[in-house]
């Protein structure tokens, strides 16, 4: 199964998801400069919500997507809001692309809020989701 990881992470936070999620998947995980091969089974898709939203250039990648990707798991950290899932999810569904139920989110430090999140526990619960979403789409 051809797994592929990419993300947008401003400040860091959600590369550290993405580098959990990567490590449990056993490949490496890479900014969303990198395209993703048509070939690919799994995409693990990460973001930030940013001012009620997702950044600009996390729409323009997902215009980007091959469609024959066979489908999608989304992972976000946040501050405030319950994920970044509705948003990817939204333009994902927009272009055809199969998006997992499934999604993963935890908190970020953000000013004086969450310090130290995402933490070792966070980043376990997120390997976990990595490895349940890896086994359903085998
Ligand atoms: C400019 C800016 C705007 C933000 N707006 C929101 C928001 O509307 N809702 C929210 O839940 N979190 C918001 N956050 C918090 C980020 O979602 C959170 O810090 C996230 O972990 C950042 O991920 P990153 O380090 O991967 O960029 C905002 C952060 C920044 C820097």
């Amino acid at each position: 199964m051809n797994v592929q990881v990419r993300y947008l992470s401003k400040s860091g936070n959600t590369k550290k998801v993405a580098d959990a999620i990567a490590e449990t998947a056993g490949v490496s995980a890479k900014t969303i400069d990198e395209p993703v091969p048509s070939e690919t089974d799994l995409l693990f898709l990460g973001g930030a919500v940013y001012a009620f939203g997702i950044d600009e250039e996390l729409t323009r990648f997902i215009a980007t997507l091959d469609q024959s990707i066979t489908r999608v798991a989304v992972f976000s950290t946040t501050a405030v809001v319950k994920s970044a899932y509705p948003h990817i999810k939204k333009r994902l569904s927009a272009r055809g692309i199969a998006v997992s139920e499934k999604y993963f989110n935890c908190h970020g430090k953000f000013a004086f809020m969450h310090r130290n999140r995402p933490n070792e526990r966070d980043l376990d619960k997120a390997r976990i989701f990595a490895r349940e979403i890896i086994e359903q789409n085998k």
